[in-house]
């Protein structure tokens, strides 16, 4: 039944299943995750995913991270900051606990393995143009980018990381809301690859479920928008302790005194309260009671001091790895990189056994 487990409900079931039984059997999953290298992390990125990410690293879960540098193909007209993007990213992660020497993570630019983007011609003939056509995201990301002329690899950019999911089988990825309709999508392909050529043999592919973050939504700085690096309302996880301070400083606020957690009616100041809590772990409506009306100053200081400590050490080992950045960024990637390209190899060996087309290979 092919929609049988496409609802909303039955995604956010499945992610609570999960992650109860993570911690008892992190040897069942694998996780895949990533970014576009279109610049350096925020703490929208740390909040929302990255902390995740260091917690099922740290849980002892596989964990793949691709940085997608192809998928800057589909919405920029411009490739000459990808190398400076995918450093500054890979120092992010390094910076906030990914661990790539301790731990069993990878993290590779999927540019850089070729088995992993031959899945996607498969893939390809398993969707149709009206699914693609559909997907909400898609065509959020074409407004929001004012795109006139779209390019193909755009509207099939959900597959493509369908192969970015599935060519290590990864079976979670870590979430947001917005990218269900994209992992609702790779549980289709590989459920029809699996119907459509594993009959009477073994699946190749396991349905990857969605882990949903519980962290609350953080709005940018200026209270009414996603955090974004194209809205200069984002704090950057290597802005410096006084960068954060002025842009805490300029947050926009409203004309209310007496400090409320009101997000419905005080969207920017329940925004700020949100990121402190975040921080410290408190309640954000027990930190307003607190601040009370010593006002918006107060919230303001209070969030600058809440952030700089959090940020202080991984903006210190941040700094430290930066002296040394292009050999620790090959570095990291180099691994993960070959350890992507043997499993990708592996994976696309076992498609081209079910789909009949291992016929070149092996002994007659
Ligand atoms: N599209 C994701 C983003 O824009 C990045 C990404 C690429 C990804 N492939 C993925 C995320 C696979 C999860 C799984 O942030």
């Amino acid at each position: 039944m092919e929609n049988s487990s496409g609802t909303f409900e039955e995604s956010v079931r499945r992610s609570a299943a999960i992650w109860r039984d993570l911690p008892e059997h992190p040897q069942r999953y694998r996780v895949l995750t990533g970014d576009r290298p279109t610049g350096a992390l925020h703490i929208g990125h740390y909040f929302g995913s990255l902390r995740n990410r260091v917690k099922l690293q740290n849980l002892g879960v596989e964990l793949f991270v691709v940085i997608a540098d192809y998928q800057v193909l589909t919405d920029h007209d411009s490739v000459d900051k990808v190398p400076e993007h995918v450093r500054e990213i890979v120092l992010d992660y390094l910076s906030v606990g990914i661990d790539p020497d301790q731990r069993s993570t990878y993290v590779f630019p999927h540019s850089h393995v070729p088995a992993l983007n031959q899945l996607l011609v498969p893939f390809l003939t398993l969707v149709g143009m009206g699914e693609l056509d559909r997907n909400p995201t898609v065509k959020e990301e074409i407004d929001a980018a004012g795109l006139t002329n779209v390019n193909a690899a755009m509207y099939a950019y959900p597959v493509h990381q369908a192969a970015d999911i599935l060519f290590c089988k990864g079976n979670v990825v870590p979430v947001g809301r917005d990218q269900l309709p994209h992992l609702e999508l790779s549980r289709k392909i590989a459920r029809r690859f699996n119907n459509r050529f594993c009959k009477g043999g073994t699946d190749v592919f396991p349905e990857p479920a969605a882990l949903l973050s519980e962290a609350p939504k953080i709005l940018g700085l200026d209270g009414t928008q996603k955090m974004s690096k194209s809205r200069n309302n984002a704090v950057y996880l290597k802005a410096t302790a006084d960068e954060t301070a002025a842009l805490i400083k300029s947050a926009k606020t409203d004309a209310e005194r007496r400090i409320t957690f009101e997000p419905e009616r005080r969207p920017e100041v329940a925004n700020l309260l949100t990121l402190i809590g975040l921080c410290t772990g408190e309640e954000p409506a027990a930190i307003a009671e607190r601040i009370g009306d010593s006002g918006g100053f107060a919230l303001k200081q209070a969030l600058t001091a809440a952030l700089n400590d959090t940020l202080a050490p991984i903006r210190a080992r941040r700094a430290e790895l930066a002296r040394d950045a292009i050999a620790v960024v090959r570095s990291v990637l180099g691994r993960g990189i070959a350890e992507a390209n043997a499993r990708a190899e592996r994976t696309l060996g076992e498609m081209r056994a079910a789909m009949n087309m291992d016929y070149a290979l092996g002994p007659s």
